[in-house]
């Protein structure tokens, strides 16, 4: 490596850890806005997140930074094109090269906007007025059109807002994977839907106490990993993780005092997601190199330890003897197996972040087809309700009574994250091809899950997830760690093989 190479890369770190600085600052306002802020601060809130956002934007895209990038780019340091330091070069130079594109109004009006409409749709939900919130989703759409248009793309806008969350990816390769599993994912949903058995849901859906809530799904994410001395769970309206820096990953969570699952399952999926933060290393805190490799690849960590191994038998076999402990008037004389069939229910539901694991999937195909449909145009945005539910009868055979258990259900759309949605399915598709890949690594994963030993799956993902930060892009990792190409065929057989036995099939 030569001197002056090193010097420049030396440079560029430095700039991007000041950067990272700033970003952690506006983390930390973001989770005390969705946390503990009274409703009144609102206005004000915005206004310090569109200055640090500006302020980010400033520095990122300081003219400097563009000159390092661009020797850095040629120099012998990409020679290696998986070292630390070409995959830093490679990372920034992809989000710089977005970056300088968006000019700083449009950065600004952008922030602004989105953290003023998450209140007026927060409020509009409660309410179930949509005309409320119409016109400020509609500047959300045509400011994410601008920032389309500003990052350019080759096929549609679309891909450029992709390309954000899901590095590389696009509407072609994602319509591909979904449309391959979606046939045989509508048999399997409705081949449960006839089958006989019917769990018995009065075994969740019972009056479980908050408080007592709140241990039992303590324990639940100490127990699989997530580290309390580097964390905290917290309320929010909508359960989300957020990396405020090294030693400070937090959770959120929220309590229906009438089901035991809701909290306990999004508490571990936002576990998972903690986890990995936690996990990824610290040395290159920062920088590309120390931070998670997509949100595809995020929501694969959150789904595999809610779903895979939150909703799996072996969990249960040590967790249920505990539940029972602790909710004794309602569990005390439960059998183990119409327990498990409780929280594997199936069935089509309103709400996306309330679905069941072989659901769930139909809530991102329709959130996928609308957004995608809202950004190149063939629906308009006063449309979205009625389209909303004329495709939510088709795939789920039911209406929405409301808007706000329709199309205002989800925050995202409100915070200006058009392309996000995607990433969900995506993370159940690689989760359950890592998983598989774990369980053949490592004999008799699962018998350790029955005593209540979960270390060997973490430590698995740390070593082939959590170490690489962002080494490889997504589709690339998921054939460094498990020699094969994404395929839709590991969850869909995963899901088959649990749902068949669970429903008679
Ligand atoms: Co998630």
């Amino acid at each position: 490596m030569s001197d002056k190479a090193k010097q420049l890369y030396d440079e560029l770190i430095e700039r991007m850890k000041e950067v990272s600085i700033i970003n952690s600052c506006e983390a930390l306002l973001g989770w005390d806005e969705r946390t503990y802020m009274p409703r009144g601060g609102s206005a004000h809130r915005a206004n310090q997140a569109a200055y640090m956002a500006g302020l980010t934007h400033k520095k990122f895209t300081d003219p400097r930074m563009g000159e390092l990038l661009g020797e850095l780019a040629q120099s012998d340091l990409m020679k290696d094109e998986f070292s630390d330091e070409a995959v830093n070069i490679r990372e920034i130079k992809h989000d710089y090269d977005k970056e300088v594109k968006i000019p700083q109004k449009l950065v600004e009006e952008f922030t602004h906007t989105t953290t003023m409409s998450q209140g007026v749709w927060s409020q509009a939900r409660g309410e179930n007025d949509f005309p409320k919130f119409l016109p400020w989703l509609e500047k959300i759409v045509k400011l994410c059109r601008e920032r389309a248009e500003c990052f350019g793309y080759e096929k549609e806008a679309y891909d450029a807002l992709l390309d954000e969350y899901e590095t590389g990816s696009s509407v072609e390769f994602v319509s591909k994977v979904f449309s391959g599993f979606r046939d045989d994912l509508v048999g399997l949903v409705s081949a449960i839907g006839n089958s006989k058995i019917k769990p018995n849901l009065s075994i969740i859906e019972s009056a479980y106490a908050v408080d007592l809530q709140e241990v039992f799904g303590r324990s639940a994410a100490a127990a699989i990993g997530y580290d309390f001395g580097t964390g905290r769970l917290d309320l929010s309206a909508h359960p989300f993780t957020t990396g405020i820096g090294p030693g400070d990953i937090r959770i959120t969570t929220r309590y229906n005092p009438n089901h035991l699952g809701q909290a306990l399952f999004g508490t571990l999926h936002e576990a998972g997601h903690g986890m990995y933060e936690q996990g990824v290393p610290t040395e290159h805190y920062g920088t590309p190199r120390g931070a998670a490799t997509s949100l595809g690849i995020h929501e694969s960590q959150s789904r595999m330890w809610e779903n895979q191994i939150g909703r799996g038998k072996p969990f249960w076999k040590h967790f249920f003897p505990r539940a029972q402990q602790m909710f004794p008037e309602i569990l005390g004389e439960v059998k183990f197996d119409d327990f498990f069939l409780a929280i594997n229910d199936v069935r089509p539901s309103l709400i996306r972040v309330e679905a069941d694991e072989v659901t769930y999937n139909l809530h991102i195909l329709l959130r996928f087809e609308m957004e995608h449909a809202l950004i190149n145009g063939d629906l308009q945005v006063k449309d979205a309700p009625s389209a909303w539910n004329e495709k939510f009868q088709k795939y789920f055979g039911i209406t929405p009574p409301n808007d706000a258990d329709g199309c205002m259900q989800d925050v995202h759309w409100s915070a200006g994250y058009f392309g996000y949605f995607p990433t969900y399915t995506l993370g159940n598709l690689y989760s359950a091809q890592f998983y598989n890949k774990a369980k053949a690594d490592i004999p008799g994963l699962e018998d350790q899950f029955a005593i209540g030993n979960f270390t060997g799956l973490k430590k698995w993902l740390e070593e082939n997830i959590y170490v690489h930060g962002q080494r490889y892009r997504a589709e690339k990792l998921v054939e460094v760690v498990t020699g094969a190409k994404l395929d839709h065929a590991p969850l869909m057989n995963y899901l088959k093989e649990k749902y068949s036995v669970l429903y008679n099939l």
